[in-house]
């Protein structure tokens, strides 16, 4: 089976691509993904000689490309991960969500129907998207797969438009779709504009760990490789047209969690207790910062045997050290300096 994944330089994506070049040396793993400022190959040098394993560098933005693509590798599966991916940047650029995440899943749909239309059987168009499209809680309740969607960013917007867009080709045209929605991950690899990475690597560096507001929005955290795993198993076992969502069951305040995060680091450094508190700084909240998120997972929980295997302890312990001791790859990230792995490896 030749499978098409997008987006596999940046986080979730170099999860899922490692997860399925080893666990599954009989498929043919295309890696599509543009390399912006997100996609770092550095995340892949384990894999990237593997037998089954090619990368290539493409803008699913781009129509023309995108189709000749398809024609030229015969793709049997698609597993679509590339995506304009951080809340705050939709905000000050919100036109280049619409181009990667509306536009760029529309050329990606088109494709695969032109390719497959002949024959469906066995083919699957697989989109991996956000518990961000049903908005916001307040203090009660859970995002359900019934849940009305109610997106408030320009990303969540954006993945919505393209949720959308994915079941009307199931609807219309008959495309095997698939669609998990998760909730936010952490560990390995995640790029330190996000909370999680940015707090460690501040932390480290001794410098301020911004708070948005009073720090009382809620968010469910997910270790990214079990949401690898999830999607392991929504692609082989979840049906055809189907919804999945996934989450952590693991709801944390943002104000709590930097507490916990600047706690273990002081444990770690081997600073005083309390001394990376200090660096907390609240500063102006994000522009209609969604409340809280919380998954219902019952579904891909009780249908396909998921469950995450970490403990929320476990993959934090694991994601502080990795960063801890992958200072070279967070040097890399900040300076900018691992956009030339591509052309080093590559483009010779
Ligand atoms: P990321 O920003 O780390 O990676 C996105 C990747 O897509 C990068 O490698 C980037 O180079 C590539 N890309 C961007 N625009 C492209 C284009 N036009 N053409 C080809 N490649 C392009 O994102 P992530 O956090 O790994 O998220 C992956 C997917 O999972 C996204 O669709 C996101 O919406 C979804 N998701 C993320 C989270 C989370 O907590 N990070 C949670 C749920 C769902
Ligand atoms: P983020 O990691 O950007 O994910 P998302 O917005 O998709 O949930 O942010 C997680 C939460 O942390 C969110 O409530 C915003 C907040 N936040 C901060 O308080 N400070 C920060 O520096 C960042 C990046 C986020």
């Amino acid at each position: 089976m030749k499978i098409l994944i997008t987006g596999g330089a940046g986080f979730i994506g170099s999860h899922v691509v490692r997860l399925f070049v080893t666990k599954y040396p009989n498929y043919q793993i295309f890696n599509l993904d543009k390399l912006t400022y997100a996609g770092n190959l550095q995340n892949l040098t384990d894999i990237e000689d593997a037998p089954n394993y090619t990368f290539i560098k493409g803008d699913i933005t781009d129509q023309e490309y995108i189709n000749g693509l398809f024609q030229e590798h015969q793709f049997d599966a698609v597993m679509h991960l590339a995506a304009e991916s951080h809340v705050d940047r939709s905000i000050t650029d919100p036109m280049a969500f619409v181009r990667t995440n509306v536009n760029g899943t529309c050329n990606l749909l088109h494709a695969a129907k032109e390719l497959w239309k002949s024959d469906f059987t066995d083919k699957v168009f697989y989109h991996i998207s956000t518990d961000e499209v049903y908005g916001s809680l307040g203090e009660e309740g859970m995002f359900t797969e019934e849940t009305k969607y109610d997106p408030r960013s320009p990303y969540s917007a954006s993945k919505a438009s393209s949720d959308h867009f994915v079941r009307a080709y199931y609807h219309t045209y008959g495309l095997p779709v698939k669609v998990s929605n998760c909730s936010n991950n952490y560990g390995p690899n995640h790029f330190p504009e996000k909370l999680i990475p940015l707090a460690l690597n501040n932390i480290k560096n001794n410098k301020p760990v911004p708070v948005y507001g009073k720090g009382e929005n809620i968010r469910d955290w997910l270790y990214v490789i079990d949401h690898a795993r999830a999607i392991d198993d929504v692609f082989h076992k979840g049906k055809e047209g189907d919804t999945y969502n996934i989450g952590g069951v693991n709801e944390w305040r943002n104000i709590d969690l930097i507490h916990l995060l600047c706690d273990i680091m002081d444990q770690k450094l081997d600073r005083e207790p309390g001394t990376s508190r200090k660096l907390i700084t609240f500063v102006t909240d994000r522009a209609g910062h969604d409340l809280r998120y919380a998954i219902d997972s019952s579904k891909i929980m009780n249908e396909l045997g998921w469950k995450p295997s970490v403990t929320f302890e476990e993959g934090l312990e694991k994601t502080v050290d990795w960063y801890l001791q992958n200072e070279e790859w967070l040097q890399n990230v900040t300076s900018g300096s691992y956009q030339e792995y591509y052309n080093e490896q590559y483009a010779r």
